[in-house]
C-alpha cells in the first residue's frame, strides 16, 4: 500500500514530538528525544526517552510511544517523526527501527534526516512477525 507523503501534516506531527520531548527523563545523556506517530485510525500518539542509572536499561522515546500505542487501543503506525532537543530530525536507532517495524502499517512513512522514507527503506528485509508466520506455515 502507498501512503502519500503529502497526505501527512508533518509540521503538526513534529510539534507533537517537540511537546513530547519536554517530558523526557534524561539526567545522564542530557539528550532528550521526542517522537510522534499517526495510527491507522487517525489517533496521534507520542513518547519521550526515559533513562536509567543502569544506562543499558534506558527506554528510547520509541519504547514509550509503543507503550502508548497499546495503552490507547493498539493499531498500526502510518507516519512517524523523531526529533532531538533542538527540534532537528533524528534517525531512530537500529533497535527502534525494529520496534517500529513490528507495529508498522504497510508502507509506513518516516520523516528522517534524509527526507521522507518508508519503513522498508529504513529496515530492509526486516525480520518480523511474517517471518515467524511463514516458518510455522501460516
Ligand atoms: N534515543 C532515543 O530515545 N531514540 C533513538 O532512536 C535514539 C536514541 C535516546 C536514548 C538515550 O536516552 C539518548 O537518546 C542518548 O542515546
Amino acid at each position: 500500500m502507498t501512503i502519500e507523503p503529502q497526505s501527512i501534516d508533518w509540521d503538526a506531527l513534529r510539534l507533537v514530538a517537540k511537546e513530547a520531548l519536554t517530558h523526557a527523563y534524561v539526567p545522564y545523556s542530557k539528550f532528550p528525544v521526542g517522537v510522534a506517530a499517526i495510527v491507522d485510525d487517525g489517533r496521534v500518539i507520542s513518547g519521550a526517552n526515559v533513562e536509567n542509572a543502569s544506562y543499558g536499561l534506558t527506554l528510547c522515546a520509541e519504547c514509550s510511544m509503543v507503550s502508548a500505542l497499546h495503552m490507547s487501543g493498539g493499531g498500526k503506525l502510518v507516519a512517524f517523526t523523531c526529533v532531538d532537543g533542538k527540534g532537528n530530525a533524528l534517525m531512530p536507532c537500529g533497535r527502534c527501527r525494529q520496534l517500529l517495524f513490528e507495529h508498522s502499517a504497510e508502507g509506513m512513512l518516516l520523516e528522517t534526516v534524509s527526507g521522507i522514507k518508508t519503513i522498508d527503506e529504513v529496515i530492509p528485509d526486516a525480520f518480523g512477525p511474517r517471518t515467524l508466520e511463514e516458518y510455522r506455515g501460516e
